[in-house]
């Protein structure tokens, strides 16, 4: 198979811009300078650490993904970001206690060196929190303008070839795309009017992509999933993608919801709680944010439990999900699924998983890959909507009309598949009867021969 495009080459440095620098952020941050050091590994990471199947399964070629594809290096990284608290990365991974402070302390003078830019804020999309880094402006627009000279600024100082953001700021409030929403010509009017349905976080994608810089977002908040910025990424060919950081109760959700699916079980019911701790815990006490939240965890099963294909077994599908703000779990979550299934002859059973897992430890290693991957794809020409990186979200983003998938198993041959069509390589349908008609007649030669 040919080359599907020239890749730029990966030279020089990478900027990873977060707004929001809090226990996510930190976190990655953290973890990816104590990789370099070599005091720690990237582990849940699938750029650092995964391999990836490579021509017939005979010829035993598993490269790592890192060697596989031309990404950037660790070294090669360097972090900025904007946060409401003016805390260094040091101070404010100390204050989310995710990791360890003695690990922290001997990060210390690299992380103390980070410090958050002024934040574009409004209190009416996050009202459980509020702090002093954040910027005025004459309207939307001229903050928008504002963050443009922080991004233009810090490629300059930090001499970086190319850049990327990850949006790891709390979840703002729930709102629907609108008119205002509709047209990338409506949107900039809106931006110049203050109009209140542009959220925050809509400015900074809206920064990112005039800037050319690629855009993630990492929270469940509407933010380039909207028609103009969809229209943007496209005018301005940006790779764009979304949204939700997929870990804990819904990973495991995307891993054993297509297990059931795929032995033909029915599912009646599926209750999900969590308890944690952590300032996101805190943003999401509020209805309004929580509900945005529980509109993109709630669609995950939608996509893997058909109800309309397959009535008998998804029909009465009751689905819950319930999250509670518990200060002592901290930044460890802990969540509980009880799953009601029915197998022969609608024979009733139970699953119970509880999940005691850690929040920015599973989202950290998703910054990461979901950082080198867009750039990998802008350097290779993709742009606009990146379904590929669906792997990574909860609510993945795709083009208008194409239902998302949510089986992370089809996500993830999604984007081998992608490595492979960009490295040239052959597809891998896992169809395998190649192996077996060559086995056969081989058999079948044997056979005539000692005949
Ligand atoms: N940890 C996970 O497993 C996970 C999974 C999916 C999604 N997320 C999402 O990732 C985001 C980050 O999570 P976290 O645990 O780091 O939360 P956090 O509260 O520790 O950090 C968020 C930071 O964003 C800052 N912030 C808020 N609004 C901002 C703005 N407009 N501009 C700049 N900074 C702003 C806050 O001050 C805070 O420091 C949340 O939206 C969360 O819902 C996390």
């Amino acid at each position: 198979m040919e080359k599907h495009k020239q890749i730029a080459p990966a030279t020089g440095k990478l900027g990873i811009l977060t707004p929001g620098m809090g226990a996510v952020a930190t976190t990655f941050i953290a973890g990816v300078i104590a990789a370099r050091k070599g005091i720690g590994q990237p582990i849940g990471s699938l750029t650092q650490m995964g391999r990836i199947r490579v021509g017939k399964r005979t010829e035993h070629r598993q490269p790592l993904i890192k060697e596989f594809v031309p990404l950037s290096t660790l070294d090669q990284v360097v972090f900025g970001g904007w946060d409401i608290f003016d805390d260094n990365v040091y101070e404010a991974a100390s204050h989310a206690k995710v990791l360890d402070q003695p690990l922290l302390d001997k990060l210390q003078p690299e992380l103390s060196q980070i410090k958050p830019m002024s934040a574009v804020f409004d209190s009416r999309y996050i009202r459980n929190i509020t702090g002093p880094n954040v910027k005025t402006g004459s309207s939307k627009m001229d903050l928008a303008e504002q963050l443009m000279a922080d991004i233009r600024n810090f490629k300059a100082q930090n001499n970086c070839e190319r850049l990327v953001m990850v949006w790891c700021a709390s979840t703002e409030a729930y709102i629907e795309s609108g008119d205002v929403h509709a047209t990338l010509a409506t949107f900039e009017q809106g931006l110049r009017d203050n109009h209140p349905d542009i959220a925050p976080s809509q400015i900074y994608a809206y920064a990112a992509l005039k800037c050319g810089v690629p855009f993630a977002n990492g929270a469940p908040n509407l933010t380039c999933d909207i028609p103009a910025m969809v229209e943007l990424s496209q005018l301005t060919k940006v790779a764009i993608g979304g949204k939700d950081f997929k870990t804990g109760q819904t990973l495991m959700k995307t891993v054993v919801a297509p297990g059931l699916n795929a032995r033909a079980l029915g599912v009646r019911g599926w209750f999900s709680t969590n308890i944690l701790g952590n300032r996101d815990g805190e943003v999401l006490d509020a209805p309004e944010n929580f509900r945005t939240k529980e509109v993109s965890k709630g669609n995950v099963l939608d996509g893997i439990f058909n109800s309309e294909l397959q009535p008998e077994l998804y029909g009465e599908l009751y689905h819950k999900i319930r999250i509670n703000y518990y200060p002592p779990h901290g930044d460890n979550k802990e969540s509980w699924d009880n799953i009601d299934i029915f197998g022969w002859l609608g024979y009733h059973m139970q699953i119970k998983i509880n999940f005691l897992c850690r929040d920015s430890i599973l989202a950290a290693p998703i910054v990461l890959d979901l950082a080198l991957f867009l750039d990998l794809a802008q350097r290779s020409g993709l742009y606009g909507i990146q379904e590929w990186l669906s792997f990574y979200f909860k609510a993945p983003q795709t083009m208008p009309g194409l239902p998302a998938e949510h089986d992370i198993f089809k996500q993830l041959s999604k984007l081998e598949n992608t490595l492979r069509y960009l490295m040239g390589e052959d597809l891998i349908t896992h169809l395998g009867q190649d192996y077996y008609e060559e086995f056969n007649e081989q058999f079948n030669a044997n056979v005539e021969v000692s005949a």
